[in-house]
């Protein structure tokens, strides 16, 4: 939905020279988006989840959606308060999602204290909400090693210069690590740091979100249940 008015004016040098954010303010509170784009129902499903996410994932990246692969990743801290970003689900296979990161960020300390997490996609353009829930855990060194040897030399400069969560003085303090190390390492292979690599999430319980009219929404559930998977539907 756009707004139906123009909100700002923009200067010559991208200032924002007036805002009118009483008509954002009005416009936010009557948005209304009516979802028509599909249905979903416990006859259309598979019986296994994640063959049903591979469906979705597989349509939404027919749809041409941006950022397909961005997820809200949500950890829980120390004092049992929620933490939430966004991270890109880089591999997927048998119920299992894989992600990279810090391993000593802000979220790698949540984890190593609670190993339960969720993901969100959210997919617009389909009217497409997928909740995940499940444990974390850090995955092989092998394939850490994989995926980081596959990324550009600038990202694998990043990951050892980015102490990631921990306080900078200043932009130039990032800038001038990624030249000390762009030295350290040339002319050679740049290898993947110890405190940088992959998280596996395995799911229990996924909720499939299909946009309704009138906020009638399919809510398609899976619960993990010994060796099988419950489906049932939630009130919209
Ligand atoms: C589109 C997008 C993709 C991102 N992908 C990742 C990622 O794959 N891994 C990662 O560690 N951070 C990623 N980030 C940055 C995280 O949102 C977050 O800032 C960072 O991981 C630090 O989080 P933490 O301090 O809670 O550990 C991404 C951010 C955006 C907006």
């Amino acid at each position: 939905m756009r707004f139906g008015f123009s909100i700002a004016r923009i200067d010559n040098n991208l200032n924002f020279v007036s805002i009118n954010m009483d008509a954002i303010r009005d416009e936010i509170k009557k948005l209304r988006e009516d979802f028509t784009k599909g249905t979903l129902s416990e006859a259309d499903v598979k019986a296994n989840p994640f063959e049903q996410f591979e469906i979705w994932l597989a349509q939404a990246v027919e749809a041409k959606i941006t950022e397909v692969q961005a997820t809200t990743l949500s950890t829980i801290t120390s004092d049992n308060k929620p933490s939430s970003r966004i991270v890109y689900m880089r591999e997927f296979e048998n119920n299992n999602f894989f992600i990279y990161s810090n391993y000593n960020s802000q979220k790698a300390i949540h984890i190593s204290k609670n190993n339960n997490v969720t993901l969100n996609f959210f997919w617009p353009e389909l009217e497409r909400q997928l909740r995940v829930e499940g444990t974390i855990t850090k995955c092989d060194a092998k394939r850490s090693d994989n995926y980081f040897n596959s990324r550009p030399e600038e990202s694998k400069l990043s990951a050892w210069a980015s102490s990631q969560s921990s306080e900078l003085k200043s932009r130039k303090e990032l800038e001038d690590l990624v030249e000390s190390f762009r030295k350290k390492f040339e002319g050679k292979e740049i290898p993947r740091p110890d405190f940088w690599g992959g998280y596996v999430i395995t799911a229990n319980y996924y909720e499939f979100w299909q946009g309704r009219k009138s906020r009638l929404h399919d809510r398609i559930c899976y619960k993990k249940e010994n060796e099988g998977w419950k489906i049932f539907r939630l009130a919209p």
